[in-house]
């Protein structure tokens, strides 16, 4: 069954209706349970994680890319994850990698409006990053615009990026995110406004967006028109709907359709596990770049990886376990200046890395649970040292899926939402009382 008929046939089984929760009305676009979504995903592979996008030209190459007066020698995005790309992981990611674009995670601009210390501290580059790379996300157009004042003014970053791809129902209850872009009106003023401060003083904006809330109501075609014309450098197309969530998919005929539909650059984001996938999704889409996101938790060298096939050789990084453990550690360290000294949070903060870190070596439960109860460097060294560091990567997990592959329960909208692709005043009104301030994935 065709991935499209498949989401065609689920959304006459979907349930519309309204839903009242401590948060106030909304629309509720629901599958019943998670489970029949989930039982469905197995009557076609289509909706499995991607594990063999093929490449027949192993020479496809990326073109080097002007985004306003910014060269990018290889047009290779490390994805914005919130949690994941802050500075310390920017700079071991960049290390290995092409000259692309290494984006911190994303920003809440009224947090930057208002100040937020942990907001300012996302905002850190380091002394070695080339091109500082924001990401911006919000949905009232005059905070964005404020926010977008404050990293001009200040001289925050060299290129400032937009999320309109975050599902999560924090965000997309706000209308934010990947809900945003269904209000045409309200996503070309917050483009416009980001793009109209940013201009002033060089600064390249760009747009993330994904395919749609769901199949029967997709945004990209009017979402990439709107962001070419209000002066968007590049737009990068996540090619899942927010329904899809990080589950099946992604689907790269809509990268090429858009690439189709564009003057401007697109990059192509989804699903890209080894460097064979982004060879092959420049192939398939014709896509000017790419984006990584999950693919590169616990495996920076993914970036070695790809700046090796991108210029035709062959050579992968495949490091063993005591390599791995050098970076892990590393990064650890990185990340206690990140805290400013704060060791503790600093391990903490690592926990999720050092999952991703070991995944695939033959490492068991018990020092995994050594690894979560650190609360030290030190204590993260003397776990390492009880390891087997000659151990290599199982094959079964080189370059395959990994984080987040699930599927949405739900996609919670604001009330009434998806009745006109224009805001009404009383829903501005609604929405901009009270944006969150710390919105996350
Ligand atoms: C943990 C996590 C955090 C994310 N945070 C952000 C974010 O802050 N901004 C954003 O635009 N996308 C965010 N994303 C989406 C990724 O940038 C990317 O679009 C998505 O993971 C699909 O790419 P992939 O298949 O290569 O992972 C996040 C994804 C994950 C898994």
């Amino acid at each position: 069954m065709r991935r499209s008929s498949y989401f065609s046939m689920l959304n006459t089984i979907l349930t519309k209706g309204t839903h009242v929760s401590s948060k106030g009305p909304e629309t509720v676009i629901s599958g019943r349970q998670d489970e029949m979504i989930l039982t469905a995903a197995n009557e076609t592979e289509q909706l499995d994680p991607r594990t063999d996008a093929t490449v027949t030209d192993r020479k496809v190459r990326l073109d080097p890319m002007e985004l306003g007066p910014l060269h990018v020698q290889t047009p290779v995005i490390l994805s914005p994850m919130a949690g994941v790309t802050n500075w310390p992981f920017r700079v071991i990611c960049e290390e290995y990698g092409p000259d692309g674009l290494y984006v911190a995670e994303m920003i809440t601009a009224r947090a930057l409006v208002a100040g937020n210390p942990k907001a300012l501290r996302l905002c850190r580059f380091a002394p070695t990053e080339k091109i500082r790379s924001l990401q911006l996300y919000g949905v009232n157009p005059s905070i964005m615009e404020q926010a977008a004042r404050i990293v001009v003014d200040n001289n925050m970053a060299d290129h400032v990026d937009l999320n309109f791809g975050c599902p999560v129902p924090k965000v997309t209850r706000r209308g934010g995110g990947s809900a945003l872009p269904w209000k045409t009106d309200l996503f070309q003023d917050v483009v416009s406004r980001v793009v109209g401060v940013c201009q002033e003083a060089n600064i390249p904006v760009t747009a993330k967006i994904r395919v749609g809330i769901d199949h029967e109501h997709e945004t990209f075609h009017e979402a990439g028109k709107i962001a070419q014309e209000e002066g968007c450098a590049a737009v990068t197309l996540h090619a899942r709907t927010t329904a899809e969530y990080y589950g099946g998919h992604s689907d790269w005929t809509r990268i090429g359709e858009l690439v189709e539909q564009l003057s401007i650059p697109v990059f192509g984001n989804g699903d890209i596990w080894g460097a064979d996938d982004a060879l092959a999704m420049v192939e398939q889409t014709g896509c000017a770049g790419v984006a990584i996101g999950r693919g590169c938790q616990g495996r920076p060298w993914i970036f070695a990886d790809i700046k090796h096939a991108f210029a035709g050789e062959d050579e992968r990084v495949r490091p063993d376990l005591g390599e791995v453990c050098s970076v892990m550690l590393r990064h650890a360290q990185l990340m206690c200046e990140f805290y400013d000294g704060d060791e503790r949070q600093a391990v903490h903060d690592m926990r999720k890395h050092v999952a991703w870190y070991v995944k695939g070596f033959p490492v068991g439960g018990s020092v995994r649970r050594a690894f979560m109860e650190c609360e030290s460097l030190d204590d993260m060294r003397k776990v390492v040292d009880t390891l087997d560091l000659s151990a290599t990567l199982s094959e079964r997990v080189v370059d395959k899926p990994r984080g987040r592959v699930r599927f949405a329960r739900k996609v919670h909208l604001p009330y009434g939402w998806l009745e006109s692709r224009t805001t009404t005043h009383d829903e501005r009104e609604t929405l901009f009382g009270d944006d969150p301030m710390d919105a996350s994935y």
